[in-house]
C-alpha cells in the first residue's frame, strides 16, 4: 500500500491484511494519536488494551473512556498486578535482578507480561495485528515484538511511532485536529515537553529533557515518587523483611501478599528518600542513555534478599550465584524472557533459594538503606566459632598454619619462578633430613 514503510521482519503486518488491531493503550499522547491514526490509515477496527501493573495514580476508567471516545470498538482494562508481582517480580528478587549495576528491571519485567496479555486478548477478540507505541530507539520494542513473535507467530505487529515520522509537535497538531485531549496541561509546546515516564509497582523511570545532558544534575521536579533525601524525615525507621525460600512474605512481622508487600515497601522507601538511581545504561539496540530511576521497593527488598542469601549460602554458592544472576538480568533486560535459558536459570534460582528463609532489618534514613540486623535458622554462621572473645572449641587455630602453608603453596612457587631464582619451597619441620649445613 502507498506510503507504508517497507517491511523487514516476517511478523510485520502487510497493510492490506490489517483488519482488526489490538492496541496496547496507555492513554498518553503517542497511543492516543495511534488509536485514531490506525483507523484512518489502515481502515481497521481497534480493540484497546490497558494493563494495570500498579502504575501509581493512574485512573484506568478515564483511560478506558478516552479509548472508546476515540473510536475503539472496545477497551479492556486488565488488573495484572498479582500476576506481575508473583510471576515476574518475585523471580527477579530471587535472582537479585539488577542490570548494569543499578537498574532493577521494572519495565523489562513488565513488557513480556503486557505483550503476553496482548496476545491473549488479540486471540479472544479476533484481532489479526498487535500495535504498540514503542519507538525504534528503545528496548521496549524488542521485548514486545520478541514476545509476540514467540507466543503467536500467526499474529502480526505494527509500530506506528517507529515509522510515522511525526515529531512531538506534529503529534500535538494531529491530536488537536482529531479532538484528542492531551493529559498534562503544560505539555502543549516542545519547551515544556514532559519527561518520558514509565512506571509500575516495581519502579519508575524518567527520560528526556535535561536528563540527556550528562553534566546536568537532577532537577527536583523529576522526583515524583521518592521524597528527596534532603526533605526526608529526621528520624530513621527500621523495617524488617521476612523471607521464605527467597520470597518476601512479611514486613515488620505482618504477613502480606506480594502486591501489598511491594507497595508497602515502596511507600516506606519513598518516604525516606530511598531508591534514587541516576543511571547510564547500555541499551540492547546499541545506544547509551541516561535514566533517572525511582525504585524504593527494589532498594529495600533486593538489599534484604541479597543479604539473607549471603548469610545462608556457602562461600562457593555466594561466589557462583552472582554470575548466573547477571546472566538472568541480561536476558530479561534484552527482551528474551521466553528464552529457555531463563527458565533453566530460574530452576537454579529456586534451588539456591531453598535455604533463604529468615529476617533482615534495614534502617532507612535520608536516602540510605542499610542492613542492621540478620536472623535465619539456616545461617551458615556460628557465633561460637566466629567470636574474638575466646579461642579453642571447634575451630582449631592450631590447624591454621598448616592450612596457610598448603593454601599458599602454588602462589609462593609461582612468585619465585617469576622472581627468577626458582628455589624449591622449604621442607616443613620434621619432613626428612634437612640439607646438610657446613
Ligand atoms: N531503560 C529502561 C529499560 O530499558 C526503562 C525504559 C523506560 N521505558 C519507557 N518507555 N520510557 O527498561
Amino acid at each position: 500500500m502507498d506510503g507504508f514503510p517497507a517491511r523487514t521482519a516476517s511478523y510485520e503486518a502487510d497493510p492490506e491484511q490489517v483488519a482488526r488491531v489490538l492496541l496496547l493503550y496507555s492513554g498518553g499522547l503517542d497511543t492516543s494519536v495511534m488509536l485514531k491514526w490506525i483507523q484512518e490509515r489502515y481502515g481497521a477496527e481497534i480493540v484497546a488494551l490497558t494493563v494495570n501493573l500498579g502504575q501509581p495514580g493512574e485512573d484506568f476508567e478515564t483511560v478506558r473512556g478516552k479509548a472508546l471516545h476515540l473510536g475503539a470498538v472496545d477497551c479492556h482494562v486488565v488488573d495484572a498486578r498479582e500476576e506481575f508481582a508473583r510471576d515476574y517480580v518475585l523471580p527477579a528478587i530471587r535472582a537479585n535482578g539488577i542490570y548494569g549495576l543499578g537498574y532493577p528491571l521494572f519495565t523489562a519485567l513488565g513488557r513480556p507480561l503486557i505483550a503476553k496479555l496482548a496476545v491473549e486478548h488479540a486471540r479472544r477478540c479476533g484481532c489479526d495485528t498487535i500495535a504498540h507505541g514503542c519507538t525504534g530507539k528503545g528496548n521496549d520494542q524488542v521485548r514486545i515484538e520478541a514476545t509476540v513473535a514467540t507466543l503467536a507467530p500467526d499474529l502480526k505487529v505494527i509500530a506506528p511511532v517507529r515509522s510515522w515520522q511525526m515529531g512531538r509537535e506534529e503529534e500535538i497538531a494531529y491530536a488537536r485536529e482529531h479532538g484528542i485531549v492531551i493529559k498534562s496541561p503544560p505539555a502543549q509546546t516542545t519547551e515544556a515537553a514532559p519527561y518520558s515516564i514509565d512506571d509500575n509497582l516495581w519502579g519508575r523511570s524518567s527520560e528526556g529533557r535535561w536528563i540527556e545532558e550528562l553534566d546536568h544534575a537532577p532537577d527536583d521536579d523529576v522526583f515524583q515518587l521518592v521524597t528527596r533525601p534532603e526533605e526526608a524525615p529526621d528520624d530513621p525507621e527500621v523495617v524488617s523483611v521476612s523471607f521464605e525460600r527467597g520470597v518476601p512474605v512479611a514486613l515488620n512481622g505482618e504477613r502480606l501478599g506480594p502486591v501489598e508487600l511491594l507497595e508497602r515497601a515502596g511507600e516506606m522507601g519513598a518516604r525516606h528518600g530511598v531508591g534514587i538511581v541516576d543511571h547510564i545504561e547500555d541499551r540492547i539496540v546499541g545506544l547509551k542513555v541516561r535514566d533517572i530511576y525511582e525504585v524504593p521497593a527494589a532498594a529495600i527488598l533486593l538489599l534484604a534478599h541479597q543479604e539473607l542469601e549471603k548469610l545462608v549460602g556457602t562461600i562457593h554458592q555466594n561466589q557462583f550465584k552472582p554470575l548466573l544472576d547477571q546472566k538472568w538480568a541480561y536476558l530479561v533486560y534484552a527482551g528474551l524472557w521466553w528464552e529457555p535459558l531463563r527458565a533453566d536459570l530460574d530452576a537454579y534460582m529456586e534451588a539456591a533459594n531453598a535455604q533463604v528463609t529468615g529476617t533482615i532489618g534495614i534502617k532507612l534514613y535520608k536516602g540510605s538503606a542499610r542492613v542492621v540486623t540478620r536472623e535465619s535458622p539456616n545461617a551458615v554462621y556460628d557465633a561460637q566459632l566466629a567470636t574474638f572473645s575466646e579461642s579453642g572449641g571447634l575451630f582449631s587455630q592450631a590447624a591454621s598454619p598448616g592450612f596457610i602453608e598448603l593454601w599458599s603453596l602454588q602462589s609462593r612457587m609461582a612468585w619465585r619462578v617469576r622472581e627468577g631464582d626458582n628455589p624449591r619451597p622449604p621442607a616443613p619441620p620434621g619432613a626428612g633430613p634437612a640439607p646438610s649445613k657446613r
